[in-house]
């Protein structure tokens, strides 16, 4: 198989009507329908998820150059885009989940991953159970015939866990229980969750594969095509279809994905590094420094750190807070996996409900700063660092 540098670029493009010759960019169809020339022709193409392009939230040639392409940069037989990556996570909870259900998933998940969980165990009768996903013991000691499927991030946000993936999903395919990983944080470029057992890989292509914080998307990833086929006509019931014009915008952003992801993960463990040393500084979590205590497993699953790390302020609430108005080349924004670097303090943004317990079991101390690092130059970097740092330090003086 081709490496994934060539595999990114050369894009999977359909081939044009008619002529020899074909664009080298994937046309945008930006079209919601197509016309036909008889009744039974549109009948036929209403057959299923690879008929001919009938209606866009049914399949559009951009939205599929897109999966194609998700599929083969992630090893899978095939893939559905879809609207955002809350779209593909909804898409596929509800497709394959119903009352009576058990789904086992990681404790430490993306939050919006975690509410839609909670509120399908309050309101729909599926019962979750969480794991710490540190090794297979706790998910046998759980799992049961009402077992349907395990919920895994490759590397968590804004603690860089990575779970045991080897042991956890050869564990639920023991038990015939599908397995899905969440991969937005590594890329396919760091790791490839199907050659590890998984069967579906769900992406936020909003962050590092798009890469320049302009469009949202999401997808899901089959390691066998027939689970697309039993998820399909629900994502298609749910409606939250990638737009083609998100489609073309993810694959442009897709050329240049492993060099992103390189100068994320070169520019993520310089300022890693730098952080641990600083007085300012009580803890740095990123899964490929020596101290994370995820470093063995991150090492041996994954190709790089990745771009997103978060650290502890030894001032606490109001360092956080300083620290992330101070910076000045990176931003104050919430998402991640973009160009540009963002901070966020998480205790007076995202988990500002939460008192300093509930913080504290979620792993997120009052001072964590949160930062997506970026592909700027990396001294730029430590000196807008250092610069906030001393600011934030100053104020607990
Ligand atoms: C790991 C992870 N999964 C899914 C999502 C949701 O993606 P979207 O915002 O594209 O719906 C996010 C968003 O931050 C995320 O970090």
């Amino acid at each position: 198989m081709q490496d994934i540098r060539t595999r990114a670029v050369h894009v999977v493009n359909e081939p044009p009507g008619g002529g020899s010759s074909r664009p080298l960019s994937v046309p945008l169809v930006q079209s919601s329908a197509f016309a036909f020339g008889s009744a039974d022709e549109l009948a036929r193409a209403m057959g299923g998820p690879d008929g001919e392009y009938v209606y866009s939230r049914r399949g559009n040639p951009t939205v599929r150059a897109l999966e194609r392409t998700l599929a083969g940069l992630e090893g899978g037989a095939s893939a559905i885009a879809f609207a955002s990556g809350m779209g593909a996570i909804s898409g596929v909870l509800l497709a394959l989940l119903r009352p009576g259900d058990q789904v086992i998933a990681q404790r430490c998940l993306y939050g919006g991953t975690y509410a839609a969980l909670n509120d399908l165990s309050e309101r729909y009768g599926v019962e979750v159970a969480h794991i710490s996903g540190d090794g297979p013991e706790e998910f046998e000691a759980l799992a049961g015939p009402r077992t349907r499927l395990l919920v895994l991030e490759t590397i968590a946000n804004p603690t860089g866990q990575v779970p045991d993936l080897p042991g956890l999903l050869a564990a639920a395919r023991r038990r015939g229980v599908t397995s899905a990983v969440d991969n937005s944080l590594a890329s396919p470029v760091l790791c490839r969750p199907i050659e590890l057992g998984a069967d579906i890989v769900l992406h936020s292509t909003t962050k590092y594969l798009a890469g320049h914080s302009d469009v949202l998307g999401g997808a899901a990833v089959f390691a066998d095509d027939a689970l697309r086929r039993e998820v399909w006509p629900r994502t298609v019931e749910l409606g939250a279809c990638a737009d083609p014009f998100a489609a073309w915008l993810t694959l442009r952003g897709i050329a240049t994905l492993p060099l992103r992801m390189r100068e994320h993960c070169a520019n993520a463990g310089l300022l890693a590094e730098r952080l641990a040393g600083h007085p300012a500084v009580s803890a740095v979590h990123w899964p490929w420094l020596g101290t994370h205590p995820s470093y063995a497993r991150a090492r041996s699953v994954l190709s790089g750190g990745g771009g997103l790390l978060s650290f502890e302020l030894e001032g606490g609430r109001e360092a956080g807070r300083a620290f992330v108005e101070a910076v000045r080349v990176a931003r104050l924004a919430l998402s991640l996996g973009g160009v540009e670097t963002l901070v966020t303090h998480p205790a007076s943004t995202s988990h500002r409900e939460l008192d300093e317990g509930a913080l504290a079991r979620a792993g997120i101390g009052a001072g964590l700063v949160r930062m997506s690092v970026g592909i700027e130059d990396p001294e730029d970097l430590w000196q807008d660092t250092e610069q906030a740092l001393r600011s934030s330090f100053g104020l607990t003086k």
